[in-house]
């Protein structure tokens, strides 16, 4: 057998680490080569059904929730990492290959896996047949399509044989790996022409089944896992690959899979082009056709809607169309190359998949356990509201739904149910604020003030609604009404920093560290909520003002004031921001303490709220910030790492040094330290730490950075730890949207305002011009940047339309789609 033959001369060329590179015209990633250092994901769907997809296929999908409607089973943390996924197994003579590798892992002559917007592309091609399979969801369709193209590129006549496979989930996931008891008796199939309909528990309550199908004639087909793959085999050995034909087998309870056996006769240089469809259907009256025999009829409308010619190729020409006009949004041209990639591309897509998903489903969260996190969302939102603001909205309202009527807020919530839950516990003293920043952040976006009196009733008074307006304000209630003995805001159970626990005190290994502890009468304190609350204020005041109520927003700048006159009395600790008070009244992050001296979140958040200026100690704050805690894998969140378990820190402590919440770079806050060079003019400072973190920057560096080089990581070890540089948790990070933040307002200083687009950027002197299309409340501002003089920041003239215009705020134009802007820095 040839051995894989990945590094020929002419991939080498394109090639920009040595398992990869981004075709930016495509907008797509391209891997070269299967074994990665990890599984590289990639997720299919934008509405309702998601799929995850590694780069040899591996992954499962859902249709909403990952956990209470999973589709396709999905073992956890086992060899190989992405153990189970969509597969196709290609026989031809005794050769059992497949198209993406895994699981036969048996050599290819070639391979590629391009991961797109909302595709995944895999080619593989060995002894002279090649495969395509092109996965994807269409917009609007709860269906997954596997657009299978069979080439036999030799010069004789080919007998192929093809096997599909797919393992179904009895859709809830927990109960699926966890109950055998039940689980082994209960799954169920029907097969009809192409058709397999898995319908568990579907005689009773639920009146949903999932239907995996072909648009091509078949030869065979199997729904027993026990059948085709064999009680003591494992997928890279499967029993009926390796025998030759399907078997029909029935699955009757134990483990239910899908697979289709087709048969194929190619000439020399023909190819054979079909699909698999794999959708959710749910019955909405009529669950059965006759006794016990599932009603299927729009199962078979489904198959037949894709069976049609050509219609494969529309629903993906509709997917391509979605994405590039979303994405069109926001384009730039500029010479930074990781600049382009993430902003026209990644980082957006990135968003969108945070929003969709937040922190549920990804090769760090299984799906199961978290459903929508408060924070997380809100602070989603500020990435993704440019490309729906439709969407956006929404989510702030039932966002709000879960606020209690004193102001607090349930941590997460279910989105199949919009309920929020206590599994992980309420009382993190920064939830509600976030609140205050989407919408605003809407509310500029979109110039849409009527989001403000929408009645949403709170979670604990399901009779009673206020308005979206009364829930900021409650917010800012919640925080005034919990002060601590320093006139700080308290922590809680924690703030933004989940692991900072500072009222937990735990030595019981059997309970977690984010409810554990009474936060009740509790002393602790928190820097990083103060300056949170020092900017939520200054963002409603400024509501206020556009609201035309100044009285409101004179209020607001009091409460300002008045926090800011206590964060600088009590949170300065010489050269930055203290991080808190703990328990017993001790500072946390001083240069009093013997490890963890310096914290990265409250230097970030007090220079975003406004302190330090005017006294010089912003400046030094983040200086402070660049001398003790920038590396060259990116700012690490505290200096020196907790070397000993703190009770009265909590989680922090308990991480090894360098990992996670312990020192490691938390991508998440390097952009509010970036941000806070963009206040300070300081475009070089601010550009270096967006890319400190920034994927595309890591290609040269791969084999120690493991994760995509296409979407930021939430945490990169630092140089505390073990393994300093390597990556861990990427695609669901709040980081996605603060990246984008960073880059978009702050670095190219394209920012929504109240009052319209404001063009103010701050950007490393040499950058001499760079060009940004920008969709803006329905217009596109197409707009220019010069910079003849080298300068950082300060606009020196600005042209809307030819026209000369004072300031840096572009004028609504009246009926027109677009308008030129150009910019001369100086
Ligand atoms: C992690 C945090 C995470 C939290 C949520 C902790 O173990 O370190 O990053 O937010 O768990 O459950
Ligand atoms: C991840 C959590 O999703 C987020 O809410 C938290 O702020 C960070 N971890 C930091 O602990």
């Amino acid at each position: 057998m040839k051995t894989l033959s990945f590094a020929t001369t002419a991939y080498l060329k394109r090639v920009a680490s040595a398992y990869g590179y981004f075709d930016e015209a495509a907008r797509e990633y391209v891997v070269t080569r299967p074994d990665t250092p990890l599984p590289w994901l990639n997720y299919l769907g934008q509405d309702e059904l998601f799929g995850l997809c590694t780069n040899t296929g591996g992954g499962y999908t859902f249709w909403r929730d990952a956990r209470l409607r999973r589709l396709t089973r999905y073992p956890y943390n086992g060899s190989p990492y992405d153990p189970g996924g969509r597969y196709l197994f290609i026989r031809d003579g005794t050769a059992v290959w497949n198209p993406g590798w895994k699981p036969t892992k048996a050599s290819l002559d070639r391979y590629e896996c391009r991961h797109g917007l909302g595709y995944t592309r895999i080619t593989g091609a060995r002894g002279g047949v090649e495969v395509e399979l092109l996965l994807f969801v269409p917009p609007g369709e709860n269906a997954e399509l596997w657009k299978t193209t069979v080439r036999n590129l030799g010069d004789a006549a080919k007998e192929l044989t093809l096997f599909s496979y797919v393992e179904f989930c009895l859709y809830e996931a927990l109960n699926d790996m966890t109950n055998f008891q039940r689980t082994y008796s209960i799954g169920e199939v029907e097969v009809e022409g192409t058709g397999i309909y898995h319908t568990t528990e579907y005689r009773e309550r639920r009146d949903h089944y999932t239907l995996f199908g072909c648009t091509r004639e078949i030869a065979g087909f199997d729904t027993s896992r026990d059948v085709f793959v064999g009680v003591h085999n494992g997928l890279h050995e499967a029993a009926v690959p390796l025998a030759g034909a399907a078997r029909s087998s029935i699955a009757h309870g134990w483990n239910p899979i899908g697979s289709h056996q087709l048969d194929l006769q190619l000439g020399p240089g023909e190819e054979e082009t079909f699909a698999f469809v794999l959708g959710y259907v749910e019955q909405r009256d009529g669950k059965f056709e006759r006794p016990g025999v599932v009603n299927k009829e729009r199962g078979r409308a489904l198959l037949e809607r894709y069976g049609r010619e050509g219609a494969v190729d529309a629903a993906f020409d509709s997917l391509r169309s979605f994405w590039l006009e979303l994405l069109s949004g926001f384009q730039v041209d500029c010479t930074e190359p990781s600049v382009r990639r993430m902003v026209n591309t990644w980082n957006q897509y990135q968003c969108l998949t945070t929003f969709n998903l937040s922190r549920s489903a990804s090769f760090f969260e299984t799906g199961i356990g978290r459903g929508i996190g408060f924070r997380d969302a809100n602070q989603d939102i500020l990435g993704f509201v440019h490309l729906i603001p439709d969407r956006a909205r929404g989510r702030i309202l039932d966002l709000a739904s879960t606020q209690l009527s004193d102001g607090s807020c349930f941590h997460q919530y279910q989105p199949l149910t919009n309920q929020g839950n206590t599994e992980i516990g309420r009382d993190f003293y920064d939830d509600h604020l976030w609140l205050i920043l989407s919408t605003c952040a809407y509310v500029k976006e979109t110039a849409d003030t009527s989001i403000l009196d929408e009645p949403v009733r709170y979670a604990d008074a399901p009779d009673g609604e206020e308005t979206l307006l009364h829930h900021l304000e409650t917010s800012v209630a919640y925080t005034l009404g919990h002060l601590g003995e320093h006139g700080l805001p308290l922590i809680g159970h924690a703030d933004w920093n989940d692991c900072l626990n500072l009222n937990c005190f735990s030595t019981d290994p059997d309970e977690s560290f984010q409810t554990a502890g009474d936060v009740a009468g509790s002393r602790a304190e928190s820097v990083m909520i103060a300056g949170l609350f020092l900017y939520a204020c200054r963002e409603l005041a400024g509501l206020y003002r556009h609201l035309e109520r100044p009285g409101d927003g004179e209020r607001l700048d009091r409460l300002h004031a008045d926090m800011l006159a206590v964060v600088e009395e009590h949170a300065w600790d010489g050269d930055w921001y203290l991080r808190a008070y703990d328990a017993a009244g001790a500072p946390v992050g001083s240069r009093t303490c013997e490890e963890g001296r310096i914290f990265i979140e409250s230097q970030g958040w007090c220079v975003l709220g406004g302190a330090g200026r005017g006294n010089g100690r912003a400046r030094r704050a983040l200086e402070s910030v660049h001398e003790h805690l920038l590396t060259e894998h990116g700012i690490v969140l505290h200096q020196p790492a907790y070397t000993r378990y703190y009770p009265e820190l909590g989680e922090i402590s308990s991480y090894p040094p360098g990992y996670k919440e312990n020192a490691g770079v938390f991508c998440h806050n390097n952009a509010w330290i970036a941000l806070g060079w963009c206040l300070l003019r300081e475009g070089e400072r601010a550009l270096e730490c967006h890319l400190a973190i920034c994927p595309s920057t890591r290609e040269d560096r791969i084999e120690t950075y493991r994760g995509e080089p296409y979407v930021y990581a939430q945490m990169i070890a630092g140089p505390d730890a073990a393994t300093p540089g390597e990556a861990k948790n990427t695609w669901l990070t709040g980081t996605a949207a603060w990246a984008f933040v960073t880059i978009s307002q702050g670095v190219l200083g394209i920012r929504p305002t109240y009052a319209g687009l404001s063009i103010d950027p701050c950007i490393p002197r040499a950058w001499r011009s760079y060009r940004v299309s920008r969709r803006f409340r329905g217009v596109l501002y197409e707009i220019s940047v010069e910079n003849p003089d080298g300068v950082c920041s300060g606009v020196r003239s600005l042209k809307v339309d030819g026209q000369e215009v004072e300031g840096d705020l572009v004028p609504a134009p009246s009926g027109k789609e677009r308008v030129q802007v150009e910019v001369v820095l100086g």
